[in-house]
């Protein structure tokens, strides 16, 4: 049986280094670091993941502003907030939380964002950061700079000689993960839903990473005896035997399975999930110190 990481022990470190480093700038420099979260919309799902964001934030000392606007708000309110934002002196962290209602472009609004208050990391500049191996400049995407601290948490910094695959290439995932690795000197494949022989190429990964979207797809027979297999994928799938009508959360790994396989394994839920918000809150205090020229620590 593998070793099974907590998402959420590793979360509460990061927690408490990033709430140290907000009591220490606040003593020395007077400023609290401050993040603006903003949702557009009734999605229940979102509002529920900005109202932890916006908790955590509080409870690592920030100034936390919400911003809840209706369905129907347009690109250009919607631009003239973030606008606001970036002109806020108190504010160092904006998040604009996705999907965005399918009339907004999502695009034009993470781009208007300046680069050094874009704690999810998303902007070009932060994004090319990452891709040329400038991994102390900018800002880098919470859930692979999560997914990579139980990495490197297992293999220590230096990945040379492994090989790692992660299953998918969105922008807010597969690629800036790829480039975390590729930067920690691992031999890369980036996988998506048009690799040919998917289980062969997973198979080669010492570190195999699954973030598609489908539940339990990775099998026991898809993963390299003593890999460690890190699972991004939240799915709420029907759970007959809890009860008529119930549900539960499974990741994109058949958990029990691999974990026969595997030697190091992260949960769903538990694992990757409790690190995205703890990494948003580190962007936050990093964004911040920056802003007052001080380097920040590193998570
Ligand atoms: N929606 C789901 N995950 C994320 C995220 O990491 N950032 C933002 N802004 N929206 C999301």
């Amino acid at each position: 049986m593998a070793k099974v990481i907590d998402g959420k022990a590793v979360a509460a470190g990061v927690v408490d280094q990033v709430s140290a480093a907000s009591k220490a700038l606040e003593a020395e420099t007077g400023v609290r670091p401050g993040l603006a979260v903003v949702i557009v919309g009734d999605d229940p799902a979102s509002h529920v993941y900005v109202s932890s964001k916006s908790r955590m934030a509080k409870q690592c000392g920030f100034k936390s502003v919400q911003h809840t606007l209706p369905a129907h708000t347009t690109q250009a309110e919607l631009e003239a907030l973030v606008d606001t934002l970036n002109a806020d002196r108190e504010i160092h962290g904006i998040l604009v939380q996705l999907p965005l209602p399918d009339h907004l472009d999502s695009d034009a609004v993470i781009q208007s964002i300046l680069p050094g208050k874009d704690v999810d990391g998303l902007h070009v500049v932060n994004a090319g950061k990452l891709m040329t191996g400038d991994l102390d400049g900018g800002l880098i995407s919470c859930t692979p700079a999560g997914a990579m601290l139980f990495v490197r948490q297992t293999h220590g910094a230096d990945l040379s000689g492994l090989n790692a695959v992660v299953i998918g290439r969105s922008n807010l995932f597969g690629k800036p993960m790829s480039a975390l690795l590729l930067a920690a000197n691992a031999t890369v494949t980036t996988a998506h839903s048009r690799t040919r022989d998917l289980p062969g190429v997973c198979r080669n990964a010492d570190i195999l990473v699954a973030a598609v979207g489908r539940p339990q797809m990775v099998r026991a027979d898809w993963v390299k005896p003593g890999a460690t297999v890190i699972d991004v994928g939240i799915n709420r799938i029907d759970a007959p035997e809890r009860g008529e009508g119930k549900t539960r959360l499974v990741g994109d790994v058949a958990f029990d399975e691999c974990a026969e396989v595997a030697s190091t394994i992260t949960p769903v839920p538990g694992g990757v999930g409790p690190m995205t918000i703890a990494m948003l809150m580190a962007n936050t205090v990093t964004a911040a110190m920056r802003a007052q020229g001080l380097k920040p620590p590193s998570f």
